[in-house]
């Protein structure tokens, strides 16, 4: 098998998102949309992967300051994709392998796709192949224009086309893998002859038929992984497709999702088997929900929460940086952050912990068997041992609990 290496581009300014932060950083289900292009480039097992950044540069290298295998390439004027992959050579002149071209843009992109893009290159030993993916709405993306024998001849972007060519279906969503020196001496003869004055990656595919060169395009892109995202619409469109996949997964893991078109379960969350997602909850970040465990209707998990086994959470309740043991029951109007709960604890209706004293976010620790009552307040920090049991209407600090702890167990008291 040849080698093979990625080139993902990344350093466009992104007009149209209109917006101060790097596109490739704007977040799909959680997670930015680079980080989808890099796993799929991950998955399929490239030895190297070039990411080239430009507007924002340093905001996108540190967001991925932790991944591991990636060269940045600086593209200080963006002049357009063929130029962006030309900002590469000077890492690549003594490369011969195969080099896949992707954009940071596109992270509904599917390894599996990537997979097929390959044994077709292979099989059909061409310089180049594509894959091009048919869509009932193509307007923006280029079109790929073939001739009377299904030979592609071009790629011609939407701004370019004649209407002749806007009435084609066939779209380009950027999934290439080129020879590398047929790739290069290509690029360097890419001139910005379009309506926008750059310097088109598109354009290197005509320029590579034009010497003779194989290039085959394949209809192996489904229209629901082709969104590239220019607007903030179409970062709404794809996040909801990524949506569906997410939930799909997790059902076909067990997961109960009583309304999945009214749920929003991050792309980082893990949930076990038998957990019941009922509707209108929202589920953000880093969060493990184990198994045999009901959530919701609308209860809201952020970052940093774990529920164990058989935990139930109702309506309007909220957990934040928390862990939850086997069987906490917490089934209405509940607010809890930076908090330990033990084994079967029960914390009544509309119980909070109040953890921010407002400079500092501090920690509670429950533990287990404890019953809170109904509206309870539980001032941070703060630990409650082992059965302890809060009055309905308390407000408790750790002071509190060590004046009462051993007096009078009306207000605190162990089981
Ligand atoms: C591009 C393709 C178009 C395809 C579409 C799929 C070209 C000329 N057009 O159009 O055929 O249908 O993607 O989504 O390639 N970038 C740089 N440097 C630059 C310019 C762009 O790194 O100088 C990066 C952008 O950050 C982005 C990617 O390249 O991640 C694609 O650029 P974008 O401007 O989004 O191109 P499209 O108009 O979407
Ligand atoms: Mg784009």
């Amino acid at each position: 098998m040849a080698e093979r290496v990625a080139i993902i581009l990344a350093a466009g300014v992104s007009k149209r998102m209109n917006t101060q932060i790097a596109k490739v950083l704007h977040e799909v289900c959680g997670r930015p949309m680079l980080s989808y292009v890099l796993d799929a480039c991950r998955e399929i097992c490239v030895s190297k992967i070039y990411v080239v950044v430009g507007f924002s540069a340093e905001q996108v290298k540190g967001r991925f300051s932790e991944y591991a295998n990636i060269v940045w390439v600086r593209q200080d004027e963006q002049l357009g994709t063929a130029h962006a992959v030309l900002c590469c050579k000077e890492h690549l002149k003594d490369y011969e392998g195969e080099i896949l071209v992707l954009c940071g843009d596109g992270p509904l992109i599917r390894a599996g796709t990537l997979k097929t893009l390959i044994e077709e290159h292979e099989a059909g030993q061409s310089s180049a192949t594509l894959a091009t993916a048919v869509l009932d709405e193509a307007s923006g993306y280029g079109r790929i224009v073939r001739d009377s024998s299904g030979n592609i001849q071009s790629i011609v972007e939407d701004s370019d086309c004649t209407p002749g060519q806007l009435a084609i279906n066939e779209i380009n969503p950027s999934y290439y893998l080129f020879n590398s020196k047929v790739l290069f001496e290509a690029l360097e003869k890419v001139e910005p002859d379009n309506v926008k004055e750059e310097y088109y990656l598109t354009d290197a595919i005509s320029g590579i038929i034009g010497t003779g060169h194989k290039v085959a395009a394949i209809t192996a892109v489904q229209p629901a992984e082709a969104v590239g995202i220019n607007s903030r619409a179409q970062l709404s469109a794809a996040s909801k497709i990524m949506q569906r996949r997410i939930q799909k997964e997790l059902m076909e893991n067990g997961v109960t999702i009583v309304d999945p078109d009214n749920t929003w379960i991050d792309a980082r969350a893990q949930i076990g088997q038998d957990t019941v997602i009922e509707p209108f909850t929202y589920i953000h970040g880093e969060v493990k929900i184990g198994q045999g465990c009901r959530i919701g209707p609308f209860a809201y998990l952020r970052h940093g929460t774990v529920l164990r086994n058989d935990v139930v959470l109702g309506v309007y309740t909220e957990v934040k940086n928390s862990i939850l043991a086997d069987g906490v029951r917490a089934r209405h109007l509940s607010f809890i952050g930076d908090t330990t709960v033990g084994e079967n604890v029960n914390i009544g209706a509309g119980s909070i912990t109040a953890n921010f004293d407002g400079q500092k976010v501090c920690q509670t620790n429950i533990g287990n068997n404890c019953y809170i009552g109904s509206g309870a307040v539980l001032i941070a920090p703060l630990e409650l041992k082992d059965g302890s049991h809060i009055n309905a209407g308390t407000v408790v600090s750790q002071e509190s609990v060590n004046e009462l702890g051993g007096k009078d167990k009306k207000d605190v008291s162990e089981r």
